[in-house]
């Protein structure tokens, strides 16, 4: 198990996964664990520090999350923020009320003395503010390190434990000197920025080099960049260990399939086993509309496809997957953090398995795995490829997967991308494609009536997926795509422009 230098024990705020970036940003390689986390698992990766993250709940009600009390006995320095602050004050007998106002947004803070934990932060500096509890009495031993307009106890600490708490949340980029602090935090713990992407190339390739051994390790590509960073790792960490299969599922986009192939040839130097299961899967979604059914009966058979090809070779005992940590919080496996889609990878594999998965990337987020992947030798044209799901075309189609339905989606789609790579938008944006929508509209078309399908084009700006805004595309390159498509799919007559931002919406319609 690779250690961690900061732990962050998550609570189910939505920023959580922000303050791990924020300090890995900084040189500090840091990981989340769920709230619930048992103190064995703790130790075991022997952390310099800990954080307390946000949450929704309020410590004096049943519905309250707490952490393992042996968290504070560990000796090591804590900061809690938010819900943490709340929990930390709460546990060492302070006091913990409702406040008369909500408080969301900007507050100025407020220095009381100078600390550590604010070193090369300005005093009336912008601090980010969202909680409707507040510490009303410090516990024993505590002091007061800032305050602000509506929170006299907006920082606190005790120095010789090393306990700290504040009510806002320096992981969010409108607190000014936010990232400072939580560097500040890590000096506390005794840490210095020395981790960069290079050094967690060279310790994942040590890990997964120890832990395959002798054994073999299938890794399952899909020619995205995920599974393209973790053949790569597994390519220079062990290349004799790795039979890297690629499995065509009938739910690619046009020519997918072949140019996977040519790319693992050509840029990775990976021989790739392909499989054509396409018959199998379609098999299965017929008469399937139910978007979680769809995901679990695609992640279900990629594995057994799996199990069937490694069973043609000898000595496999792994399959390495490309999961993200984005993919982990929306099927809801890290934290208390709720289900939103159970990625194909992640909530929609089956509970039993006879491969052990391998998932070097599970801790990090696209942006890092980017990084990572440069950092590899991996060409920018591999690295920076809009996102594709696992389970493909299935969730772009609304409604029954048919052989026709994606033949007319894979037509829309192509005319799409090449607008957008010839206009030079392709690049801006984080993702884009069309989704099918089960809609059929009435249109005209020369002098007569028709009643065809509806597509929507859906592209977004992204800085790792887990929030995106819809891509101001120029309506001259909207109006090229929505001609291009209606005049050249036979069987689709009105095309759509999805505005949702992410949240409340999805990327993906499913
Ligand atoms: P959503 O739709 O959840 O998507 O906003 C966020 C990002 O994740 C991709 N995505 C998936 N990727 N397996 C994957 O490998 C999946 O099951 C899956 N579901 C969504 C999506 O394309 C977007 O980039």
């Amino acid at each position: 198990m690779k250690n961690a230098d900061i732990l962050v024990l998550d609570f189910g705020s939505q920023y959580t996964q922000l303050i791990a970036r924020r300090l890995r940003e900084n040189g500090v390689y840091t990981e989340l664990l769920a709230y619930n986390a048992n103190l064995d698992e703790i130790k075991a990766k022997n952390p310099k520090g800990i954080i307390l993250s946000g949450g929704p709940a309020s410590v004096y009600t049943k519905d309250a999350y707490f952490c393992d009390a042996g968290v504070f006995s560990l000796g090591l320095p804590v900061l809690g923020i938010c819900y943490g602050m709340q929990l930390m004050a709460q546990h060492f007998n302070g006091s913990v009320e409702p406040a008369k106002h909500s408080e969301y947004g900007k507050a100025k803070l407020k220095l009381v003395n100078k600390h550590a934990l604010f070193d090369g932060v300005s005093d009336d500096s912008v601090v980010w503010m969202s909680h409707s509890d507040k510490v009303e009495k410090l516990p024993q031993g505590f002091s007061v390190l800032a305050t602000s307009e509506n929170s006299q106890n907006c920082a606190f600490g005790d120095d010789e434990r090393k306990f700290y708490a504040l009510q806002f949340h320096p992981e969010v980029a409108h607190s000014e000197f936010g990232a400072m602090i939580l560097k500040n935090f890590s000096k506390i713990c005794g840490l210095s920025s020395t981790w960069n992407m290079g050094s967690f190339a060279k310790e994942q390739m040590k890990i997964l080099k120890d832990k395959l051994g002798t054994h073999k390790v299938l890794c399952a590509v899909s020619g995205g960049v995920d599974s393209s960073v973790v053949a790569a790792l597994l390519a220079n960490a062990a290349p004799k260990n790795l039979v890297a299969v690629f499995v065509d599922n009938g739910l690619l986009r046009t020519n997918e399939a072949k140019m996977v192939e040519e790319m693992f040839k050509l840029k990775l130097g990976v021989e790739l086993i392909s499989i054509d299961a396409s018959q199998i899967f379609l098999k299965r979604l017929k008469g399937v509309k139910d978007p979680e059914k769809k995901r679990k009966i695609i992640g279900k058979t990629f594995i057994e496809v799996f199990e069937k090809e490694a069973k043609k070779h000898e000595g496999i005992k792994y399959l390495a997957q490309g999961t993200l940590y984005t993919d982990i919080i929306e099927s809801s496996v890290a934290g208390s953090s709720k289900t939103i889609k159970s990625h194909h990878n992640v909530g929609g594999l089956p509970k039993k398995m006879k491969l052990k998965l391998i998932e070097p990337l599970r801790e990090i987020f696209k942006d890092e795995v980017r990084a990572l992947g440069l950092e590899l030798g991996l060409s920018r044209e591999v690295v920076y490829r809009h996102p594709f799901p696992g389970p493909g075309l299935a969730i772009r189609i609304m409604g029954e997967v048919t052989k026709e339905r994606l033949e007319l989606l894979r037509k829309a789609d192509v005319i799409l991308r090449e607008e957008l790579k010839s206009s030079g938008w392709y690049n801006k944006t984080w993702q884009a494609f069309c989704v099918l929508l089960n809609v059929k509209s009435v249109g005209v078309m020369g002098d007569n009536r028709s009643y065809e399908n509806a597509v929507c084009i859906r592209v977004v700006d992204a800085s790792d997926g887990m929030t995106a805004s819809f891509s101001r595309l120029p309506y001259e390159l909207l109006e090229n795509c929505s001609r291009r498509i209606i005049n050249e799919v036979d069987g689709i007559n009105r095309v759509v422009y999805d505005i949702s931002s992410k949240p409340p919406a999805t990327i993906e319609w499913e």
